[in-house]
């Protein structure tokens, strides 16, 4: 069942990308001297580094502290909207422009908070497409290090996936799922065939996945991207960054860094959909923690799928489309890198998966007494 599912989007990729411009793997590893001067210097070091890397219009605005401060009433505790590993998230409203906006407030003045602001601030200000987060600007007053980003009404998907009961949220239905899985997929195949220079993006999981209030997912979060190897090279090595569990086991190993560490983590993250439980949650007994440990007698055994979907659906999806959802998943998590499919494949298959067209076509395995 699951080759056959996957035979049919395993056509040979097409090289979309003509010209991909030469990047030294120095430049690829660092944006330096960002921390040094005072504010003139690095505002012009950020649009240096924009011009000299970018070919397209610069979409991002500079902000000054003081504006952003009215925005958000002073970085009031009531716009608080989240909180992460750099700093705080409060929701703002800019007056003038009707605008509301999300800001993200580094509170470390270290390397690695300047690198990966500069990182984020660069590859936004180049990438643009309809599942990125939209950048709207940044501002860099003095020691501040804040983005700033159009808000996105329906939070983060992993609000939606584990914390639905503590938010009094719904449960997200089947259809709403795999919507939000084949945008995050198109996202990273964007990054990874299409941008200009292409990119790694290394942190994929559900707290970076953002919502708008269509459910159109957008991917967040770009300081720990890399410019993804070009021509001859097949990897770049780096320090191993991302999250635990979601980062590829050959990644985690040995520090080197494909395109396909992305599709693990993407694997991963439409694992935690189908299931709505967190790749790792300690919270439960000791053979529920991990996942990926967890579900993979499952995978072995079609008869097993449905105790793979999420218990919040109470039954609502269609038995041959989990079945696909998760043969798309089992590709995509492979332990052998080599075998899992590229990000374009993975669209073709989660598009089919939506179309409609899927129910036409035969199983394949002469048992379809369980399907819809
Ligand atoms: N543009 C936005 N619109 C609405 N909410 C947002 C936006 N950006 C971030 N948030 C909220 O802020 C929360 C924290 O985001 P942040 O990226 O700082 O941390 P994280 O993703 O949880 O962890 P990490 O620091 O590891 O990335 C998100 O989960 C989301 O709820
Ligand atoms: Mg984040």
């Amino acid at each position: 069942m699951m080759g056959c599912f996957w035979c049919c989007f395993n056509q040979k990729r097409t090289n979309r990308k003509k010209g991909i411009r030469d990047f030294k793997e120095s430049r690829q590893d660092s944006f330096p001297g960002f921390s040094r001067g005072n504010d003139s210097f690095r505002r012009s070091y950020i649009r240096d580094e924009i011009a000299k890397y970018g070919k397209r219009e610069i979409s991002s605005q500079y902000f000054t502290y003081e504006e952003l401060s009215a925005a958000t009433k002073n970085f009031s505790y009531n716009n608080l909207i989240g909180e992460g590993g750099f700093g705080r998230v409060y929701k703002g409203h800019i007056a003038n422009k009707n605008t509301d906006i999300a800001v993200k407030k580094l509170d470390r003045n270290g390397y690695q908070g300047n690198r990966e602001f500069l990182v984020e601030v660069l590859l936004l200000s180049l990438l643009h497409h309809t599942n990125l987060v939209n950048l709207l600007g940044y501002c860099s007053d003095g020691e501040q290090r804040i983005l700033v980003y159009k808000y996105m009404p329906n939070g983060s998907l992993e609000d939606h996936l584990f914390n639905w009961r503590v938010g009094e949220l719904k449960p997200l239905e089947w259809d709403i799922r795999i919507k939000i899985a084949t945008g995050a997929a198109r996202g990273l195949e964007y990054l990874h065939n299409k941008a200009d220079p292409p990119v790694i993006y290394r942190d994929l999981k559900a707290s970076n996945i953002l919502l708008d209030e269509e459910w159109n997912p957008r991917l967040s979060d770009f300081g720990l991207a890399k410019l993804a190897p070009t021509g001859e090279q097949t990897h770049i090595t780096t320090k191993v960054m991302g999250t635990y569990g979601y980062c590829a086991p050959e990644y985690a190993l040995t520090g080197r860094l494909t395109r396909k560490s992305d599709v693990y983590s993407f694997g991963v993250v439409f694992l935690e959909i189908i299931t709505g439980r967190r790749v790792i949650d300690c919270s439960g007994p000791s053979e529920e923690q991990n996942l990926i440990a967890w579900a993979a007698p499952l995978f072995k055994d079609r008869r097993k799928f449905h105790l793979m979907a999420d218990s919040s659906l109470e039954g609502r999806y269609p038995m041959k489309g989990l079945y696909q959802a998760l043969a798309v998943t089992a590709m995509c998590l492979q332990e052998d890198a080599t075998k899992r499919p590229v990000m374009s494949q993975v669209v073709s298959a989660l598009e089919y998966l939506t179309s409609g067209q899927n129910e036409e076509q035969p199983t394949g395995d002469g048992d379809s007494s369980s399907e819809e």
